[in-house]
């Protein structure tokens, strides 16, 4: 039923099309926040995103689904070198604009740390705009602090103010 609490599972290959989908919705909202642009991921092939998205030893992507829709992502990535190795970063977490405020980025954030945990990382990082107080309020929420004050990023023309949080697993 469409008013079921959205359904929280792994990504796999035959989601790419939808993933691919509400990337872009979340670029055209807010195309500062991407280091590429809509014109480059539509240019994306489907195995560059299956490759993105598909689970491994070293990454998982979580979406929700309300009915048989994609409403939300996120993702989570083991650093690939050493001695970083047992540290994780979380990326990409959008919730499709109807369906805010109704808990999801909350659960997406803590299938997330489920999965950090089950990798043995002692610790996720992230980054988000300075200026994203919800975004904050929930990381925040989940556990996460701020590790330094916000730093200037430069993208293109814009000058972002980034954030970096962390949450230490053990
Ligand atoms: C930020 C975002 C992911 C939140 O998703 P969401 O599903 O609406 O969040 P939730 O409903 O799980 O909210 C959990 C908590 O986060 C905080 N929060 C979320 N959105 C907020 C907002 N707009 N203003 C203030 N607090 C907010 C609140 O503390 C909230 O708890 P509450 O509802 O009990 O008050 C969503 O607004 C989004 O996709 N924004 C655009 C992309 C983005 O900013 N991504 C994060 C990049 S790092």
């Amino acid at each position: 039923m469409e008013t079921d609490r959205p359904t929280i599972r792994p990504l796999c290959a035959g989601d790419a099309a939808a993933y691919a989908l509400l990337r872009l919705s979340a670029i055209d909202e807010d195309p500062a926040s991407f280091l590429s642009t809509r014109e480059e991921e539509e240019k994306r092939s489907i195995g560059e995103i299956e490759a993105r998205i598909c689970s491994t030893a070293n990454q998982v992507v979580f979406g929700a689904f309300a009915g048989p829709t994609l409403v939300a992502v996120a993702g989570l990535r083991r650093y690939p070198a050493r001695p970083v190795q047992q540290k994780g970063f979380l990326w990409g977490l959008f919730v499709a604009r109807d369906h805010r405020r109704s808990g999801i980025a909350r659960r997406l954030v803590a299938a997330a740390i489920e999965q950090a945990r089950a990798m043995g990382l002692t610790r996720i990082a992230l980054n988000t705009d300075a200026a994203n107080a919800g975004a904050i309020a929930l990381y925040r929420s989940a556990g996460f602090e701020a590790v330094d004050e916000p730093w200037a990023e430069e993208i293109d023309d814009d000058v972002d103010r980034e954030v970096e949080m962390v949450l230490q697993l053990r």
